[in-house]
């Protein structure tokens, strides 16, 4: 019997609340499934343990990740910690020490579930975020703080291999959905450096999958498609702070933040990959039971397809989708449901 590793990071907020529930719905999956077994190993590692001994996680933290087959991680950002030093203090370091270069995060809308749009049954996509670099590349600086003449740099880094990996990866994936279409979203015609190389790449790399159908979008244009059009969407590839901030329309359109799952991938399995819902530590719900669990139990069943365990996944993913048909929703979707009404209906429907 297979038995994998997990680390468990449940971090800040609801991620301790929706972290214990995806490990109730992976632990009865697991008895279910009787092919293999996970061991998940919980960590601390959060803004709390931050304020109390200064790190968010200890100088070994990735030598100690390394070991894992998967890392399981809630959220990181607290109100009483400045959201730049928790996110480089606990998510950036992992996703960048781990060379997790393709973030993976799918849209869809779960049945029963309602989208704002009309169309909204159209939308079936796959957001690749680049995570390594690009606007996230933490380079720049400030001098004479504080004075009239302050000056500040964010400076965006692209480099070739970091855009070329994830083009691939895109073409890849992009070639294993039905559709076979992948949308290059820059913006190229203000941004006339990096993006234009991020343009000049794919046409290269694009070379190599003739099956794939693409087209090119700017990233404004991109978000009305997405509201108007869904259909002329389905697998988009984009750089980090792009994609960010389009998979929160992507959350939205499909129904709420609070089902959004993803995938941060280190391909070639040099490194462990971490898995997250995409929502964040919602303080203003932490504590009172009403978080939504379902981007947890999407992101654990990306979690076991990523594991190779792709019959447990998609049950997992049915299990999901009979409760949303249900409609057991949390307040976010709607409902009176509360966070442990939701992992019971999906470990019944398991
Ligand atoms: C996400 C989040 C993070 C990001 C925040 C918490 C910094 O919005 O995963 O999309 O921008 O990467
Ligand atoms: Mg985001």
């Amino acid at each position: 019997m297979k038995r994998y590793r997990i680390a468990s990071i449940p971090g800040d907020g609801i991620g301790v609340e929706v972290i214990a529930e995806g490990e109730k719905v992976l632990e009865a999956l697991a008895a279910k499934e009787r092919g293999f077994s996970l061991e998940l190993m919980p960590f601390d590692w959060s803004s709390e343990r931050y304020l109390r001994t200064g790190a968010y996680m200890p100088d070994n933290a990735l030598e100690i990740l390394r070991k894992f087959d998967a890392i399981l991680f809630g959220a990181v950002g607290a109100p009483n910690v400045p959201d730049h030093v928790s996110l480089w203090g606990l998510r950036l370091p992992i996703c960048q020490g781990f060379d997790q270069y393709a973030n993976v995060r799918p849209s869809r809308v779960l049945p029963g579930i309602a989208s704002p749009l009309r169309n909204g049954s159209e939308i079936d996509w796959v957001i690749v975020r680049e995570n390594t670099e690009g606007e996230y590349s933490g380079s720049g600086g400030r001098v004479h703080t504080g004075l009239p003449e302050e000056v500040a740099t964010e400076v965006s880094v692209f480099t070739r291999k970091g855009i070329e990996r994830v083009h691939r990866f895109a073409f890849e994936l992009a070639k294993s959905r039905p559709r076979k279409h992948l949308t290059l979203v820059t913006k190229s015609n203000a941004q006339r450096h990096g993006m234009v190389l991020w343009d000049e790449v794919f046409h290269e790399v694009a070379k190599g999958y003739p099956e794939v159908r693409t087209d090119r979008v700017l990233v404004d244009a991109v978000t009305t498609r997405m509201v108007l059009k869904p259909s002329a969407l389905d697998t988009i590839v984009a750089s980090n702070l792009h994609a960010d901030i389009l998979s929160d329309l992507a959350a939205a359109l499909s129904g709420s933040l609070g089902i959004a799952p993803t995938a941060n991938l280190n391909p070639e399995r040099r490194f462990p990959s971490m898995f997250e819902p995409i929502h964040g530590s919602a303080f203003d719900i932490a504590g009172k039971g009403v978080a939504n669990p379902i981007a947890t139990f999407w992101t654990a069943a990306m979690m076991l397809e990523h594991l190779g365990e792709a019959r447990a996944a998609a049950r997992l993913m049915t299990a999901i989708e009979r409760v949303t048909a249900q409609q057991v929703f949390t307040p976010d979707l709607g409902g009176s449901a509360r966070t442990a009404d939701v992992t019971a209906a999906v470990v019944a429907a398991l």
